[in-house]
C-alpha cells in the first residue's frame, strides 16, 4: 500500500495522469458513528491501495477530478464555503478521502451525524453520484435513516447502497436483514429513491467489504468493494446534455484578446459551435478553446477552458456560454426547494445574495409554500424556516438569470443562498421551474417620468427613513420635518407605523418574519411615492440592518437618508408614552423592540439624532438644512 498523502503540488498531477483512465465514483457515506460508519470507511480506506488525506482543497478545486455531476455547490460550498466558515471560526464537518483500486478511483465525502448534518450532507451530497446507507443491525431504520435518504434522494443521487451493518452482531440473521430491507423499501419508494443495493456486512470484522462472506451464504449479491467498483456512473450523462458554461471571468490581455475562462458544466464544444450568451440571448461563434497546454479542439463537462469568440459581443462574469439551439431558460422567478442551514431563521421578504454558477444576484424568499416533516412526509405550513429545515420556497430575484433545473443540471439549477451582513452561507437550493408570473408580467413603460414628476413640484425626491426604539421620538421629529418641509412649498407624504398598520399592514403582527414583511411593504410603497415625485417621510422602528438596506437598495444614490433617531433604552422606557415598555416588562406583550426582540442599530446613518444633546425642534431643523442644503 503506497501511501501518498505527502504528496504535493506536480505529485498530485503525476499521480492524477497516471490514473487518469480509471472511472471516479464519488460517493457519500451516510449514517452516525455509532452505526460504525468510520469503521467501514477505515475499512474501505485500508483494503484499498492508495489513500490520499489533507488534500481536499487541492483536489476539489482541480477541475481534472471533477465527477459526473456537481460543480456550483461543490465550488460554492466547499472551496469559498470552506475558507469563508473557517474564517469565522465554524467548520463544515466534511472530510473528503480519496482511494483508488485497480479498477477505479473513489471520493468518499464523510459526512457526520451531528445536529449540523444538514448542511454537511448537502455539502457532501452535491458531488456524490451514490450514497452509503448505514444502518446498525440491532436499530433497523431510525429517524435518521429516513432523514438522510430524503436529503440524497433531494440532492438528485441517483444510486444507494443500503449497508446493513454490524451484522455480527445479530448473528448474521438473514431474517432480521430481510426486516430491516422491507421497512427501509417502503420508505425508499415513498420518496422515489430507486436503485437501492442492501447488503449485510461488518465494518468491524470486514465480511462483505472486500469479498463474499461465507457467514452469509444466501446473501446473493456482491460485497461492498465490488459493487463500489462495477457500479455504472452516468459519467455520459452530463456530457450529453446541452453546452453550458457559467463565464467564471474575462481575461483581457491586450486589445486583440479577449476569452471568457470558466468550467465546462454541461455538453461539449467545438471552434465553429454556434452559442448564445445567457440571459442575454446574443448569437455568437466559437472562435477557439484555449488551454495552457495549447487550443482544442472538443472541450467537454467537466473541463476548465478559455473560448473565444468570433465577435465583440457583449458577455460577462456570471453569463453563461450556451448551446445556441439549447439554451438554458432565463427568469427572475422560481419555485424551489431550500434547506435552511443556518441558525438565524429564513424570513420571507428579507433580502440575501443568491450565488448560482458564476453569478451572485440579490434574492428574497417571497413565500414559503410548506415545510416537509422528512420523517412523515407530511407538508406543513410555515412562516419561517429554522436549521436544517427543508421547504418548498417561491424565490424572487432583482434581475433575471440563466438557468436549467436542478434535475436537468445540477450545476445550473443549483445555488447557495448567502448572509448579506456576516457572508454566511444560510441555505443550500434547487431549482423547480420559473414561476409563470415571472414570463406573463412585464414592465409596462411610462413616458412621464419621475423626474418630470419632481420637476413640476420643484423639488428632488427623496425618502427620509427614521428609525429607533418604540418611543425614541421618530414619529414626533418626522411631524415638524413634515410641517417645516410643508412651509416651505415641499409635496410631502408622512408615513407612520402606527398609522399604516391600522389598513395597508393590518394582517402583520411584531414577529421578526412580520417586521420583515411589514418594512418591506412600505419600503415599497415609500419608492412608488418617491416615484410619484414626493418627498416621503417614514418612520418606523425598522429594528433589522437589511431591511433598511433593502429600503435604501430601492431609491437612487442620494435620495436616501436614515435618520437614526438614538435614545438609551432606559431613556425610551423612561418616558413611556403609549405604556407599552410597562406592559412588556410585565410580561403581557411579546416581542416588544428592546425588551424581547432586538433593535440593531444604523451603522452609518445619513444622520444621526442624538436625543439627549437636541430637542425634537433642532433635530427637525437640523434634518430640513440636511435635505434642502
Ligand atoms: S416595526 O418594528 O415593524 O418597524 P412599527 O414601527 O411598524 O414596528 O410599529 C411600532 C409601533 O407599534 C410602536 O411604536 C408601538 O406603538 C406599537 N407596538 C405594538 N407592539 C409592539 C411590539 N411588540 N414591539 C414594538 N412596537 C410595538
Amino acid at each position: 500500500m503506497a501511501h501518498v498523502s505527502n504528496l504535493v503540488g506536480e505529485d498530485i498531477e503525476a499521480y492524477l495522469k497516471q490514473h487518469q483512465h480509471k472511472s471516479l465514483l464519488r460517493f457519500i457515506t451516510c449514517g452516525s458513528v455509532d452505526d460504525g460508519k468510520s469503521t467501514l470507511i477505515g475499512r474501505l480506506l485500508y483494503d484499498s491501495r492508495m489513500i490520499f488525506e489533507d488534500q481536499l482543497a487541492a483536489l476539489e478545486a482541480d477541475s481534472k477530478i471533477a465527477g459526473t455531476r456537481g460543480g456550483a455547490l461543490d465550488l460554492a460550498l466547499l472551496v469559498d464555503g470552506l475558507a469563508a466558515e473557517r474564517e469565522q471560526g465554524i467548520t463544515i464537518d466534511v472530510a473528503y478521502r480519496f482511494f483508488s483500486t485497480d479498477k477505479r478511483k473513489f471520493i468518499v465525502a464523510d459526512t457526520p451525524g451531528h445536529e449540523q448534518y444538514t448542511r454537511n450532507m448537502v455539502t457532501g451530497a452535491s458531488t456524490a453520484d451514490l450514497a452509503i446507507i448505514l444502518i446498525d443491525a440491532r436499530k433497523g431504520v431510525l429517524t435518521q435513516t429516513r432523514r438522510h435518504s430524503y436529503l440524497v434522494q433531494l440532492m438528485g443521487i441517483r444510486r444507494a447502497v443500503l449497508a446493513v451493518n454490524k451484522m455480527d452482531l445479530v448473528e448474521w440473521s438473514k431474517d432480521t436483514f430481510d426486516k430491516i430491507v422491507a421497512d427501509y423499501t417502503g420508505f425508499a419508494d415513498r420518496i422515489g429513491l430507486q436503485n437501492i443495493v442492501a447488503m449485510p456486512l461488518s465494518g468491524l470484522t470486514g465480511d462483505n467489504i472486500t469479498s463474499k462472506s461465507p457467514l452469509t451464504p444466501w446473501y446473493e449479491g456482491p460485497a461492498l468493494m465490488q459493487h463500489l467498483e462495477e457500479v455504472e456512473i452516468d459519467e455520459q450523462r452530463r456530457i450529453n446534455g446541452p453546452f453550458r458554461m457559467p463565464v467564471q471571468w474575462v481575461n483581457r490581455p491586450n486589445a486583440d484578446f479577449r476569452g471568457f475562462a470558466g468550467q465546462i458544466v454541461g455538453g461539449a464544444v467545438r471552434p465553429g459551435d454556434t452559442i448564445r450568451i445567457a440571459p442575454s440571448g446574443k448569437l455568437s461563434t466559437i472562435a477557439r478553446i484555449v488551454t495552457k497546454d495549447g487550443d482544442l479542439r472538443e472541450a467537454v463537462a467537466g473541463q476548465s477552458v478559455t473560448l473565444t469568440l468570433t465577435d465583440e459581443i457583449d458577455c460577462s462574469r456570471g453569463d453563461v456560454i450556451a448551446a445556441a439551439t439549447d439554451p438554458p431558460e432565463a427568469s427572475d422567478q422560481f419555485e424551489t426547494t431550500l434547506v435552511w442551514m443556518s441558525d438565524e431563521p429564513a424570513l420571507p421578504g428579507r433580502p440575501y445574495w443568491l450565488k448560482i454558477g458564476a453569478r451572485t444576484v440579490s434574492a428574497s424568499i417571497t413565500e414559503i409554500k410548506h415545510k416537509i416533516n422528512v420523517n412523515t412526509l407530511e407538508e406543513l405550513a410555515a412562516k419561517v424556516l429554522d436549521l436544517n429545515e427543508i421547504a418548498v420556497a417561491n424565490i424572487s430575484v432583482d434581475q433575471a438569470i440563466a438557468f436549467d433545473t436542478y434535475d436537468a443540471n445540477p450545476d445550473m439549477g443549483g445555488f447557495i443562498l448567502i448572509d448579506r451582513t456576516t457572508n454566511a452561507t444560510v441555505a443550500a437550493g434547487l431549482i423547480h421551474f420559473a414561476l409563470r408570473r415571472a414570463q406573463n408580467v412585464h414592465w409596462q413603460s411610462i413616458d412621464v417620468t419621475r423626474s418630470a414628476r419632481a420637476e413640476i413640484k420643484n423639488q428632488k425626491p427623496a425618502v427620509l427613513w427614521f428609525t429607533g426604539l418604540s418611543g425614541a421620538g421618530k414619529s414626533t421629529i418626522a411631524n415638524l420635518v413634515d410641517k417645516k418641509l410643508h412651509s416651505l412649498g415641499k409635496h410631502t407624504v408622512l408615513l407612520d407605523g402606527d398609522n399604516v398598520r391600522h389598513g395597508l399592514n393590518r394582517d402583520l403582527g411584531f414577529t421578526d418574519a412580520d417586521r420583515v414583511e411589514n418594512i418591506r411593504r412600505v419600503a415599497e410603497v415609500a419608492k412608488l411615492m418617491a416615484d410619484a415625485g414626493l418627498i416621503v417621510l417614514v418612520s418606523f422602528i425598522s429594528p433589522f440592518r437589511a431591511e433598511r438596506d433593502l429600503a435604501r437598495r430601492l431609491m437612487a444614490d442620494g435620495e436616501f437618508f436614515e435618520v437614526f433617531v438614538d435614545t438609551s433604552l432606559a431613556d425610551a422606557e423612561k418616558r413611556d408614552v403609549k405604556g407599552l415598555y410597562a406592559k412588556a416588562r410585565a410580561g403581557q406583550l411579546k416581542n416588544f423592540t428592546g425588551v424581547n426582540s432586538p433593535y440593531e442599530r444604523p451603522e452609518n446613518p445619513e444622520i444621526h439624532i442624538d436625543t439627549t444633546k437636541l430637542d425634537a425642534e433642532a433635530a427637525a431643523a437640523l434634518i430640513v438644512t440636511r435635505l434642502t442644503g
